[in-house]
C-alpha cells in the first residue's frame, strides 16, 4: 500500500506532480476562461468581494501565506491570512463583501470549522479549499474548490500543501477574471506556467538524493534555521514546521529581511541555515537575499542555498547548493518546498523516528 516506499510521506511527496496536475485538470477551457464547477457563488457576488481573509491551521495556513502574494498581485483585492484558532476571538471586521477562504486538507479541523461557522454568522461568504469530498467544512461553506491530491495518510502534509496553493491560484485567477484585473490571455499564460510545475517538481524529486545525503550529514544538529523572502518566506516557515513535526528539533523560519532585526543573533559557528533565494527580478530581492547569505556565512553559518538554475551569485556563499528549475517568482514555492519536505522526512528517518505518525500529532485535530 506504500507503493514500495518506506513511508506514506515519501510516497505522498512523490505523488506531488500528479497532485498538481489533477488539481489543475479540467479547470480552464480553451478560450482561457476558468471553470470552477464547485463554485456556488455567482460572478456578481464575487465582483462585490472587497476583502479576502484566509483561515487555516498548520501547513494549510502556510499555503494561505504563499497564496496571499498571488491573490493580491493578480486581483488587487486586499488579502489577510489568519490562523483559524485566532480569527474568531479577535472580533474581526467582516461583512457580506468579505470572502473568507478556509483551507483544510481533511475538512474536519475543528479550529478551521469554527472559523467558518463564525464567518457565516457574521454574513461573510465562505469558500473552502479542501481535499476531502463531503467532509464537514465544505458542507458548511458557500462554495468549495476541491484539491485533487488523493488521500493523504502521513500526518505531515505534503501533496496537500502543493494542491492547496494551486487551488488558491485558480481561485485568484478566477477572481481576476471576474474583476477584470487580468485578461484572458494573461490568465492563459499563467495557467501555462502552472502546467510546467509537475515537471519541475519531478526534477526536484529526481534530485532527492542530495537531500538524503545532507540529512545524514546534519543529523547531529539540534537547531536549524530557514530564511526566505516574498513568497519564499512561507516556504521557510513550512520547511521549519516539517522539521519540528518530524525530527523534534528546534527549527525556525524567518523572513530574510528580518535577519538584522533579531535572528542574526542566533547565528553561530556551524549552525545550518537553509536560504530560499528568489528568482532574479526587477525588485532586487535576489540581490538582497544574497547579501543576507553573506552576512550569516561571515558569522559561521553552514549555508544550504536553494537558488534557481543559472544564479551564479550565490555560488561563493553556499556550503550546499540546491538548484531549482527556473519558474516565475510566484510559482517558486511549489518547487522550493519539495527538497525541504524530503530533507525533513529523511532527517527523521535517520534519527529513527516514525515519519508517518510523529509523536503527539494527529492527522486531523477535531477538538479545539
Ligand atoms: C495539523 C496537522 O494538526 O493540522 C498538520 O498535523 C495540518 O499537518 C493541520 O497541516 C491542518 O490540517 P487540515 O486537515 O485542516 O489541513
Amino acid at each position: 500500500e506504500k507503493g514500495g516506499y518506506d513511508w506514506f510521506m515519501l510516497k505522498e511527496i512523490a505523488e506531488q506532480p500528479q497532485a498538481v496536475a489533477d488539481t489543475l485538470l479540467g479547470r480552464h477551457s480553451a478560450d482561457g476562461r476558468l471553470q470552477l464547477d464547485e463554485m456556488r457563488l455567482s460572478d456578481s457576488e464575487l465582483r462585490d468581494v472587497d476583502r479576502i481573509i484566509i483561515v487555516a491551521c498548520g501547513t494549510a495556513a502556510y499555503a494561505g501565506l504563499v497564496a496571499k502574494y498571488a491573490i493580491e498581485h493578480w486581483t488587487r483585492i486586499p488579502c489577510e491570512v489568519e490562523l483559524a484558532s485566532e480569527f474568531r476571538y479577535r472580533d474581526p471586521i467582516i461583512d457580506r463583501s468579505t470572502l473568507v477562504v478556509s483551507i483544510s486538507q481533511s475538512g474536519e479541523t475543528m479550529d478551521t470549522l469554527m472559523a467558518v461557522r463564525y464567518a457565516r454568522q457574521q454574513k461573510a461568504r465562505v469558500l473552502s479549499i479542501c481535499n476531502t469530498n463531503g467532509s464537514t467544512i465544505p458542507r458548511e461553506s458557500d462554495a468549495v474548490i476541491y484539491t485533487h491530491a488523493g488521500p493523504e495518510i502521513a500526518v505531515a502534509s505534503t501533496k496537500g500543501f502543493l494542491a492547496q496553493i494551486v487551488a488558491c491560484y485558480l481561485l485568484a485567477l478566477y477572481l481576476a477574471q471576474v474583476k477584470g484585473t487580468k485578461y484572458g490571455d494573461e490568465i492563459s499564460d499563467i495557467i501555462a506556467d502552472i502546467q510546467q510545475i509537475p515537471a519541475a517538481v519531478q526534477r526536484m524529486l529526481d534530485d532527492g538524493d542530495q537531500m538524503r545525503k545532507l540529512a545524514a550529514d546534519l543529523a547531529g544538529s539540534r537547531s536549524i534555521l530557514f530564511l526566505g523572502r516574498h513568497a519564499g518566506y512561507p516556504v521557510a516557515l513550512e520547511g521549519a514546521l516539517k522539521l519540528k513535526e518530524l525530527a523534534y528539533i528546534h527549527a525556525e523560519g524567518f523572513a530574510a529581511g528580518e535577519l538584522k532585526h533579531g535572528p542574526i543573533a542566533l547565528i553561530e559557528e556551524g549552525l545550518p541555515v537553509f536560504v530560499v533565494v528568489p528568482p532574479k527580478g526587477r525588485d532586487q530581492l535576489q540581490e538582497k537575499t544574497v547579501s543576507s547569505i553573506q552576512e550569516i556565512r561571515a558569522r559561521g553559518a553552514r549555508t544550504i542555498v536553494l537558488a534557481e538554475d543559472g544564479d551564479e551569485d550565490v555560488v561563493p556563499y553556499a556550503d550546499h547548493l540546491v538548484r531549482l528549475p527556473k519558474v516565475p517568482t510566484l510559482l517558486q514555492p511549489l518547487v522550493a518546498v519539495v527538497p525541504l519536505q524530503i530533507f525533513a522526512s529523511e532527517f527523521a528517518s535517520v534519527l529513527g523516528h516514525d515519519v508517518d505518525q510523529p509523536r503527539n500529532l494527529a492527522k486531523s485535530v477535531t477538538v479545539e
